[in-house]
C-alpha cells in the first residue's frame, strides 16, 4: 500500500504520529515508534547499551529535521563525541550545522533552570528547534532527596518543563540488575510510573555466552511488541533482532531451552 492510499483509507481516524529512533527494529518493537512529547524510560545494567541507545535517537533525529540535545549530568561532552566517534557518528559536526548541542550540567541546575522564565534550556530549545531530549542519567537526580515521594514529584516536574517545551525525551537509568530475577527497579523511587514507556535492557546467558536482550514493559496510549528480543551493538550501533526462539526464563537472566514436546504443544493450541 502506497503512503497515499493509506492517509486516503484511514482518513476518517486520527493519525498518531510517531517519533522513529531509527534504530533497525526498535521501531518495529514500537510500532514506529514513540509518541510525540513523551518521557520514555530507558533502564538498565552497566554497559548494556542505554547511551548508545540514546546517542542514536538524538542523531537519526539530527539528521531528519528533529534537532536534539543530550543533557549529561555524569560524561564530559568530550565523551560522548568520541563514543559517538566510535561508531562512525560525527557529533562535532552535527553541533556545527546547529541540529545538535551537547550540554553538561547537575540536575539541580537544570531543573531550577526549565523553571525558570526563558531559561537556558528553553533558549537552546528554540534557537535550534529542538524536538528531542537524550537525559544521561536519571541516576543523578536520585541524590537531590532521600524521600522517594519528594524525588518523585521533582522527577515529574522536571520531565512535565520538559514535554511541555516540545520535547520528545529519553531518559536512561542504571539498573543494578546484571543477570537475576529481579525485573522492578531497584531504589525506592520509581521512577517507571512517571515514564510514558518504558524499556528494559538486561544482560542475559545463554549457553554459557551473555548475549543482550531488549523488552518494551509499557507504552502509554499505544500498543506495543511485548515479545523480549535479543539485540547487539556492532560498529554501526544498536540493532534489535527476532525474538528469543524457544527459551524461557529470558527475565531471570539465565533462560532454560524450552523442550520440543513444549513448543510443539504450545504451537498446536
Ligand atoms: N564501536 C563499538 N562496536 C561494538 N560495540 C561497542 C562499540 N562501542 C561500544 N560498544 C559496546 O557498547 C557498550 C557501551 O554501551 P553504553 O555506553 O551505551 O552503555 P550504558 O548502558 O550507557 O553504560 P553505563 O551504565 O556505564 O552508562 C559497551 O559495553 C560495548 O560493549
Ligand atoms: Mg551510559
Amino acid at each position: 500500500m502506497t503512503e497515499k492510499s493509506q492517509r486516503t483509507s484511514t482518513s476518517s481516524l486520527p493519525i498518531v504520529q510517531r517519533v522513529p529512533t531509527g534504530i533497525p527494529g526498535l521501531d518495529e518493537m514500537l510500532h514506529g515508534g514513540f509518541l510525540p512529547q513523551t518521557a520514555n524510560l530507558i533502564e538498565g545494567a552497566p554497559g548494556c547499551g542505554k547511551t548508545t541507545l540514546g546517542m542514536q535517537f538524538i542523531r537519526y533525529g539530527a539528521l531528519h529535521g528533529e534537532p536534539g540535545i543530550i543533557l549529561t549530568f555524569e560524561q564530559f561532552p568530550e565523551q560522548y563525541y568520541r563514543d559517538a566517534a566510535a561508531f562512525g557518528w560525527d557529533f562535532r559536526a552535527l553541533e556545527s550545522a546547529g541540529v545538535l548541542q551537547v550540554i553538561m550540567s547537575s540536575p539541580e541546575v537544570s531543573k531550577a533552570d526549565l523553571e525558570s522564565f526563558n531559561g537556558k534550556i528553553e533558549s537552546l530549545v528554540a534557537r535550534i528547534g529542538a524536538k528531542r531530549i537524550l537525559v544521561d542519567s536519571l541516576t543523578h537526580f536520585e541524590r537531590m532527596s532521600q524521600d522517594p515521594m519528594k524525588l518523585r514529584s521533582l522527577v515529574y516536574g522536571f520531565l512535565n518543563s520538559l514535554k511541555r517545551a516540545g520535547l520528545t525525551v529519553i531518559l536512561t537509568r542504571e539498573s543494578s540488575i546484571l543477570l537475576g530475577d529481579e525485573v522492578a527497579p531497584t531504589s525506592g523511587a520509581n521512577f517507571s510510573f512517571l515514564a510514558d514507556s518504558y524499556i528494559m535492557l538486561r544482560y542475559v546467558e545463554i549457553e554459557s555466552a551473555i548475549q543482550r536482550a531488549i523488552i518494551a514493559l509499557k507504552m502509554r496510549g499505544s500498543a506495543h511488541d511485548t515479545h523480549i528480543r535479543q539485540f547487539e551493538i556492532n560498529s554501526t550501533g544498536l540493532h534489535v533482532q527476532e525474538p528469543f526462539e524457544g527459551r524461557e526464563g529470558i527475565m531471570s537472566g539465565t533462560p532454560q531451552q524450552m523442550t520440543q514436546s513444549f513448543i510443539k504443544a504450545f504451537i498446536n493450541r
